[in-house]
């Protein structure tokens, strides 16, 4: 499969400010990383985490790719990964898929839902196995 090319910075910025901001991007976070660990196909993952800290963690990640932070201060992605099971190219679209299904639940638009997913995109060499 091909990978899109990094989404521009400028279009990250407008998504931010399109999602209302931190609180926006906060709350749908929280229901993203509820829903990944409900998943059927990757709530396993997740299993015995907190999921509120890791869509803390995604949050402060995504506001510095927004460019509504200066800086990030955690594990950088193909890091935070290394020691649980392996995702696998399957699992990876699922992200993509309950992500898609999370921004259209809370009216994100199409365009600012496929400059999020093509970020996301960006990363599938780094944290996949
Ligand atoms: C199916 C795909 C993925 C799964 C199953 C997954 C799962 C996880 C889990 C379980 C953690 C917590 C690690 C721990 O606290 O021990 C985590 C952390 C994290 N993930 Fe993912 N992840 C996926 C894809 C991604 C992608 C695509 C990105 C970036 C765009 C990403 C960015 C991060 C970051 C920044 C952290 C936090 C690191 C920290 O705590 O400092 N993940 N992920």
């Amino acid at each position: 499969m091909t990978e899109n090319p990094a989404p521009q910075k400028a279009a990250l910025a407008a998504l931010y400010q399109n999602l209302g901001g931190e609180p926006g991007l906060r709350k749908i976070l929280s229901d993203f990383y509820q829903r990944m660990g409900q998943d059927v196909m990757l709530g396993f993952f997740f299993q015995g985490k907190d999921l509120e800290s890791i869509a803390r963690n995604q949050g402060n990640f995504l506001m510095r790719a927004m460019g509504a932070a200066p800086s990030y201060s955690g594990q950088p992605p193909a890091q935070a990964h290394r020691s649980m099971a392996p995702i696998l190219p399957g699992h990876f679209d699922r992200r993509l898929r309950i992500l898609e299904d999370t921004l259209r639940a809370h009216g994100v638009a199409e365009a600012d839902i496929r400059t999020w997913v093509g970020f996301e995109e960006a990363f599938r060499s780094a944290v996949q196995r």
